[in-house]
């Protein structure tokens, strides 16, 4: 069969092929007395595939053996078929038996542990499949985006001598005689790569030691981070909303069949992605809290996620909170000069119960404070000498922020748990496969 031209499934249907050479696996099978129906699977699609006996009592004979994911390639004529679960039928006429699978351990049914014990086999499902495209289409963006509006592509270190989100968080490794972090962000290295290259993003692995059990965190996600020099607040955050609006554009326009497959509501993606997103501050947020939804949530206090969710829902498209408290931000988010109890930083919280998705402030340049607020958290300043650094030989002012990848996905694609968002998740319960 070597010397066969093989398309996949959505190439054959979408040239109008009539004869057609396929090769994949074996998603469904059905045998009678007279037919044997496979549903095969590949890449691109799935397809009904029918043998009958009277045609050929050998290949007849040869698919009874077929177990649910064999891996196969097969030919014969493409047919247009409404009973058909995708539309269109294969009547085969040649079949080549590459493996015959052992019992496949993922059935109907199955409990989310087993799924994700099966991960490695669980990845070749339609949904996974639908979700690890969309994937692809946002990584894609996220670099478009930015190449698209002059920033350059900078990387970090992902070995760290410090911290930047928090020391509760942070991941040691052993470093030789020494002990170094995974990063935690890229941020600290991009605040000194601007002023080389002016504007920057990356896309990179992230770890978090999460003590948290919730369906939106993970301990090892990526994110995509920008960082420009001179810009301000009120400029990242539209940046942010164009990246996002942009994200969802290109998955509108890449992967409806996904979205379909994922059930997910087209006609509120479209709204997202040409909506204007609303930026308001903290204390309007608590306004609204407090005034329309009766909650009782005292100013200084940081936003709960289902106090993320009830601000998102009041909007219904993704909103910017800006000006949180001071206090309970990170070392580097400088208070903002009118009132220095609120710090200029922002989130951004998108809709339907998927809170925060984005997170970004301007950077402090007070190297007193910043020192002060270090050593408040338990660090050694000095560690942090190479970063202040940047303050003391040509000072800006700056601003970044940076999106969660896996929380955006798994907003665009409407699921529940993050974990389903990247192909290999890893929490405080799942390291492997
Ligand atoms: O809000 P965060 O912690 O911001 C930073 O790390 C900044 N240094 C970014 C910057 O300004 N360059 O994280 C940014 C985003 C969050 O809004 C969230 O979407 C995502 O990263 N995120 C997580 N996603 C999955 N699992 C986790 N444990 C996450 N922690 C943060
Ligand atoms: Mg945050």
């Amino acid at each position: 069969m070597s010397d066969k031209k093989y398309t996949t499934i959505e190439e054959a249907i979408s040239q109008g092929l009539e004869k057609v050479n396929l090769r994949g696996w074996v998603y469904r099978e059905r045998k009678s007395n007279k037919f044997a129906f496979i549903v095969l699977r590949d890449e691109s699609d799935i397809i009904q595939c029918v043998i009958a006996k009277a045609k050929s009592l050998e290949i007849f004979e040869k698919a009874q053996d077929l177990t649910i994911e064999s891996s196969v390639k097969l030919s014969g004529v493409l047919k247009k078929d409404e009973r058909a679960p995708t539309g269109y039928e294969v009547r085969v006429d040649d079949l080549e038996i590459v493996q015959i699978a052992e019992p496949f351990p993922i059935t109907e049914h199955q409990s989310p542990e087993l799924l994700y014990d099966n991960r490695h086999l669980w990845i070749r499902s339609r949904q996974l499949n639908a979700i690890l495209k969309i994937r692809h289409t946002v990584v894609g963006a996220i670099h478009e985006f930015f190449r698209k509006h002059g920033y350059y592509e900078f990387d970090a270190p992902i070995f760290q001598p410090s911290m930047s989100e928090g020391g509760a968080t942070l991941f040691q490794v052993k470093y030789f005689d020494d002990k170094v972090y995974l990063s935690q962000s890229w941020q600290l290295y991009a605040e000194a790569g601007i002023f080389s290259l002016g504007k920057i993003y990356n896309m990179g692995p992230t770890f978090r030691a999460e003590k948290s059990k919730t369906s939106r965190h993970l301990s090892e996600f990526w994110m995509a981070e920008m960082e420009a020099a001179w810009m301000r607040l009120d400029e990242i955050t539209e940046v942010a909303k164009d990246e996002i609006r942009f994200i969802i554009k290109k998955v509108l326009e890449c992967n409806k069949k996904e979205l379909e497959i994922l059930e997910r509501d087209i006609q509120i993606l479209e709204k997202y992605a040409e909506a204007k997103y609303p930026t308001i501050k903290y204390a309007e947020a608590l306004e609204i809290l407090n005034k329309k939804y009766n909650m009782d949530v005292p100013w200084g206090k940081d936003l709960r996620t289902i106090e993320e969710a009830k601000i998102a829902e009041y909007f219904q498209v993704p909103v910017v909170v800006t000006h949180y408290p001071t206090e309970i931000m990170g070392f580097y988010k400088p208070p903002s000069e009118d009132n220095p109890k609120e710090a200029l930083c922002f989130d951004m919280l998108a809709p339907e119960g998927y809170c925060e998705i984005v997170g970004g402030s301007e950077r402090s340049l007070l190297v007193d404070n910043m020192m002060k607020r270090l050593e408040a958290e338990g660090e050694d300043p000095h560690t942090y000498d190479w970063y202040f650094d940047l303050r003391r030989y040509g000072s800006v002012p700056h601003s970044g922020y940076g999106v969660g990848v896996e929380r955006v996905i798994m907003w665009i694609c409407g699921i529940d748990n993050i974990k389903d968002a990247i192909p290999f998740p890893r929490t405080m319960l799942r390291k492997a496969p």
